[in-house]
C-alpha cells in the first residue's frame, strides 16, 4: 500500500507538472494579445490549463493527507513540513487570486478585433494572476524532487521553503516589471532576441544541472582506504559521551589516534570441551539443479548451497575456510550466530578477505540451538547470489525425527536461463518419504533478498522458533502464508499425518517439497486462512526488556529512498538518516547498556534489518507493542510506511556491521556499524583495498 503512494505520486507530479507550466506560460502570454479576440481565447486556454492542473494537485494532496492519516506523522515526517503545506499553499492562492482573475478575463466582451485597452492590458498582467499559476508550477518541480531525490529531513526543511519564497519574489518582481513597461512595449521583441533568450535560459539550466550531476557524482565515489573506526562523526544516540570522542555540535567527533582493543582480540577464549571441526573449501564449481539444469557457481566444497553445518548446543565450532580460486577473496559470516567479533566474517571490518590460495580458521562456541546460516561477506550481494553460503545448524538435543533445513534462494537469469527459485537444489518438486507419526521440524532460510511467502498444506503446525529464538506457547496453526524475511528463518513443526504434506513457496515457478509416507501423492487442497503475524503469536513470558525499561542509548534509524548516485554510477539509493555509506556515522555503545533502535521506513521497498552479533527484542511494531511471545530476531523485515522499535543488551563487544540484508541494497550504501567504546580494527575497506563487505 505504502509503496504505492510512490508511483502514484510519480503519475501525478509528471502530469500536474506539464499543465502547470503550460497554464503557467499561457497565462504570461496573456499581455501579448494585441486583440480582445485573441485575450480571450488566451484566458480560456489558460483558464482550462489551470483547472486541469489543479485536478491531479488536489489529488497529491489528498494522497499525502490520507498517509498521513493511516500511516502517521512519524513515517510521514518527510512530507509534513515542505510539501504538503507548500501544495496546500500553492492550491490556496490559485484558487483565491489566481483562478477567479482568470475567469474574469474570458468573460470580457466586445468586438474581436477591437484592441485591448490599457487597463484591460494592465489587469492582465498583474502578478495576482500570473504568479499564483506559476509558482504552482515551481511547487510541483520541487515536490517531485523532493519526493524522489532527496526527501527532505530536519533542517533541510527551511531550505526548501526559501527556494519556494525565492521563487514568488522573482516572479512577482518579473510581472511588475512587465507591467511597467506594457506602455512602451509597443513592439514585439525581434525574433532574433527572444530565441537568444530561451537559448541561453536553457544553456544556464543545463550547465547548472549538468554541472551539479557531475559534481554529486564524483563526491559519491568510494574512497579508497575506508576505516569502519569512524568518519568523523559518531551517533551517541542520546546517551554519555565516550572517552576518547569529544562531543560536537552534530555528535562526536573520532579521536586523532584510535586507541584500545582491537577486533583481532576479540576471538572465543575457552577452548575446552568437545569441537567441532569443519572444512569449507570455496570453488568455482558447476552445480545441478534437480531438473537437471546446470549452474557455474560458486561453491563451498564444490556444492551450493554448501555443506550443512551441524553442532550440538556447547560445542566449540571450528570451521576452516579455504580459498581456492575465488579471486575477490572470501570470508565466512555466521549470520544470526552471535559469536565474537573476531570470527564475525566482515571482510575489512573484522578481517582480510581471504585470497586464493590462503586459509583462515573461525572458532566459536556454539551457545545458542537453532537455525542459522553462514555466507561469504566479502562482496556479499555478488557471492550469495552465486551460491557461498549454507546452513549452520545447532541441535539442544540429539535428533529425533525428520529435521529438514529448506533454503530458500532465487537464482537470477543471468545464471541459469529463465532464473530459478529453489530450495536447495529443487527447482521444482521434491519428495520426502517420511512415516506417520514422525516429528518434523523444517528449517526454513529465506537466502534471498527479498522476503518470500512459504505455505504449509496438509497439516497444522507451529512456528516453534523465529531467527533461533524458540517462541513461547506457539499455537497450532493451518493455511497461513508465511512471510518470511530476507536472511530469516522459520522453524516448523508438525506430527507427520497419514497423508501428504507440503511446503511451497507462492507465486508460479516456485519450489515444492512434498514429505509423504509413501513417496507418492501431493498435499490435499487447502483454503488461504490469512497471514502468520509473529507479533500476535504465541503466549507472553518475562523479557530483560519491558514498558518501564530505561535505555541508555536509543538509535533511529530513518530510511527513505532517495534517486541520486552511488561510488560514481546513478542508483535508486536506500539512506539511513539521509546518509549512504561510508557516510553514516557509527552507533557507539559501552558494553554493558541497554539499547533500543528505532527502524522508520519511509522509503517503499522491503529493508530486512540484520545487525551482527546481537539479537534483538521486537518491542512494537507501527506503536503497537508485542503482544504473543517474546519475539527475539535478527533478521526483522521492515515493511514500506512501517515503524519498529527493538531493543538489546550491549553485551558482545566489538565493532559490528549493521545493514539491510537485501544485500543489493547493502551494496549501495545502506550499511552502518555499531561500535563498542575503545574496539577498533586494524582493516580496511574500499577500493584499493582487498575487502568490500558488500
Ligand atoms: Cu547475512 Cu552482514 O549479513
Ligand atoms: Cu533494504
Amino acid at each position: 500500500m505504502f509503496a504505492a503512494l510512490y508511483w502514484i505520486n510519480a503519475v501525478l507530479t509528471l502530469v500536474a507538472l506539464a499543465l502547470w507550466l503550460s497554464a503557467g506560460h499561457l497565462t504570461g502570454r496573456l499581455r501579448k494579445a494585441r486583440t480582445t479576440g485573441r485575450l480571450r481565447r488566451v484566458s480560456r486556454a489558460a483558464l482550462a490549463a489551470t483547472l486541469l492542473a489543479v485536478l491531479p494537485t488536489v489529488a497529491t494532496a489528498a494522497l499525502i493527507g490520507g498517509a498521513l492519516g493511516s500511516y502517521g506523522t512519524v513515517v510521514m515526517a518527510d512530507r509534513l513540513y515542505v510539501q504538503f503545506p507548500m501544495i496546500l499553499a500553492g492550491l490556496a492562492v490559485v484558487l483565491v487570486k489566481g483562478l477567479p482573475r482568470l475567469w474574469r478575463t474570458t468573460g470580457i466582451g466586445g468586438d474581436p478585433a477591437e484592441p485591448v485597452p490599457v487597463e484591460r492590458a494592465r489587469a492582465v498582467t498583474g502578478p495576482w494572476l500570473v504568479v499564483p499559476v506559476q509558482i504552482n508550477a515551481v511547487v510541483t518541480a520541487v515536490s517531485g524532487y523532493l519526493w524522489w531525490i532527496s526527501p527532505p529531513l530536519g533542517r533541510t526543511a527551511v531550505v526548501w521553503w526559501a527556494v519556494v519564497v525565492a521563487a514568488v519574489l522573482v516572479l512577482v518582481v518579473r510581472q511588475r516589471r512587465r507591467r511597467a513597461a506594457l506602455a512602451s512595449e509597443d513592439k514585439d521583441e525581434p525574433r532574433l532576441v527572444s530565441v537568444m533568450r530561451i537559448a541561453a535560459a536553457l544553456l544556464a539550466v543545463s550547465v547548472t544541472v549538468g554541472g551539479g550531476l557531475l559534481w554529486s557524482a564524483e563526491r559519491s565515489r568510494l574512497p579508497e582506504h575506508h576505516s569502519a573506526n569512524g568518519h568523523g562523526d559518531y551517533d551517541l544516540g542520546g546517551g554519555s559521551d565516550v572517552p576518547g570522542t569529544a562531543t560536537g555540535r552534530h555528535g562526536a567527533h573520532a579521536p586523532a589516534a584510535a586507541s584500545g582493543r582491537s577486533v583481532d582480540s576479540l576471538t572465543e577464549r575457552d577452548l575446552s570441551g568437545s569441537v567441532r571441526r569443519f572444512e569449507l573449501t570455496a570453488r568455482t564449481a558447476r552445480i545441478r539443479l534437480d531438473s537437471g539444469r546446470t549452474i557455474d557457481a560458486w561453491t563451498f566444497n564444490g556444492s551450493s548451497p554448501g555443506p550443512e553445518l551441524r553442532a550440538r548446543q556447547g560445542d566449540l565450532v571450528e570451521v576452516t575456510l579455504v580459498n581456492s580460486d575465488i579471486k575477490a577473496g572470501v570470508t565466512l559470516h555466521w549470520h544470526g550466530y552471535d559469536v565474537p567479533n573476531a570470527a564475525d566474517g566482515a571482510a575489512g571490518v573484522t578481517q582480510n578477505a581471504v585470497a586464493p590460495g590462503d586459509r583462515m580458521t573461525y572458532r566459536f562456541r556454539a551457545e545458542d540451538a537453532g537455525t542459522y546460516w553462514y555466507h561469504s561477506h566479502q562482496q556479499s550481494d555478488e557471492q550469495v547470489q552465486r551460491g557461498l553460503y549454507g546452513a549452520l545448524i545447532v541441535e539442544s538435543a540429539p535428533v529425533k525425527g525428520a529435521d529438514i533445513a529448506v533454503l530458500y534462494r532465487e537464482w537470477a537469469a543471468d545464471r541459469v536461463p529463465g532464473g530459478a527459485r529453489v530450495f536447495g537444489t529443487t527447482d521444482g518438486l521434491r519428495r520426502q518419504r517420511t512415516s506417520p507419526g514422525t516429528p518434523v521440524r523444517l528449517r526454513l532460510v529465506n537466502t534471498a533478498n527479498e522476503p518470500v511467502d512459504l505455505t504449509l498444506a496438509g497439516s497444522p503446525f507451529r512456528v516453534a522458533a523465529i531467527d533461533g529464538g524458540e517462541l513461547h506457547g506457539p499455537g497450532e496453526i493451518r493455511g497461513k502464508t508465511l512471510p518470511l524475511a530476507a536472511g530469516g528463518r522459520y522453524d516448523l513443526t508438525f506430527t507427520m499425518p497419514a497423508h501428504a504434506v507440503e511446503l511451497r513457496s507462492a507465486g508460479t515457478g516456485g519450489p515444492t517439497l512434498v514429505l509423504s509416507p509413501d513417496g507418492r501423492g501431493r498435499a490435499p487442497a487447502q483454503a488461504a486462512n490469512g497471514v502468520f503475524d509473529p507479533a500476535s503469536y504465541g503466549t507472553p513470558a518475562a523479557t530483560p526488556f519491558g514498558p518501564d525499561t530505561r535505555y541508555d542509548r536509543h538509535f533511529t534509524l530513518n530510511i527513505d529512498s532517495s534517486f541520486g548516485f552511488f561510488d560514481g554510477r546513478p542508483a535508486m539509493r536506500y539512506r539511513i538518516n539521509g546518509r549512504v555509506f561510508p557516510d553514516i556515522p557509527n552507533m557507539v555503545v559501552r558494553e554493558g547498556e541497554t539499547i533500543k533502535m528505532t527502524f522508520v521506513n519511509r522509503s517503499y521497498d522491503h529493508h530486512p534489518m540484520h545487525l551482527h552479533g546481537h539479537h534483538v527484542q521486537v518491542l512494537t511494531r507501527n506503536g503497537r507493542p508485542v503482544t504473543g511471545s517474546p519475539w527475539r530476531a535478527d533478521s526483522l523485515n521492515v515493511a514500506p510506511g512501517e515503524t519498529y522499535e527493538v531493543a538489546f543488551k550491549a553485551d558482545n563487544p566489538g565493532l559490528w556491521m549493521d545493514h539491510c540484508h537485501n544485500l543489493f541494497h547493502a551494496k549501495v550504501g545502506m550499511m552502518l556499524h555499531l561500535v563498542y567504546a575503545g574496539v577498533t580494527t586494524p582493516y580496511e575497506s574500499g577500493t584499493a583495498t582487498p575487502n568490500q563487505p558488500e
